[in-house]
């Protein structure tokens, strides 16, 4: 069985993590959403509410689970039986961090294969941050994250909706 890790810190989970889970799912056996801790980010969510979350938008995808972690991703991929890592790409601006990530990944476990999912146009520019800043400025944010996640931000924010 193949087992692939989609690793994120999903604060919160978009739409564009959905797609590179979903299109992820098709071609493994089975996808491992990795919801990372993150303390450094300093995250909106918590690390428990970042779970539910993913869980609850992942929900109808019959070969995904969502499992926190706080060590390394290369640790939590050996625990967690998969040796390829799944990253969503957008626009260029990406390429370096991921590039300095796999380059690290690589020198600490030979054994984890990092593979990218080109995000389709419609998702190139989003992203969890810019998501929060919409929704901390009162900007309608419905079309970037499923419905569980919007009803988060709303209530994060006191936000008030018809
Ligand atoms: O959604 P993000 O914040 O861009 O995801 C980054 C993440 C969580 C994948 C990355 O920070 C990570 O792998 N963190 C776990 C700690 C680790 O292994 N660090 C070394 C990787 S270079």
């Amino acid at each position: 069985m193949k087992r692939a890790l989609v690793p994120g810190t999903f604060d919160p989970v978009t739409e564009g993590h959905l797609d590179i889970v979903r299109r992820a799912s098709q071609i493994f056996d089975e996808v491992v959403v990795a919801v990372a801790e993150s303390p450094g980010k300093e995250p909106l969510f918590s690390h428990n509410e970042r779970v539910q979350l993913a869980r609850e938008s992942t929900a109808g995808m019959q070969n995904v689970l969502v499992e926190p972690f706080d060590g390394l991703l290369v640790d939590f991929a050996q625990k967690m039986g998969a040796n390829v890592v799944v990253k969503g790409l957008r626009a260029i601006t990406d390429f370096e961090y991921e590039f300095q990530m796999n380059a690290l990944n690589y020198e600490l476990s030979q054994e984890i294969e990092t593979i990218f999912i080109m995000s389709p146009p419609k998702f190139m520019y989003l992203s969890s941050s810019i998501v929060r800043e919409i929704a901390r400025l009162g900007g309608s944010f419905t079309q970037f994250v499923p419905s569980c996640v919007e009803a988060a931000l709303i209530r994060k924010f006191g936000l008030e909706r018809d």
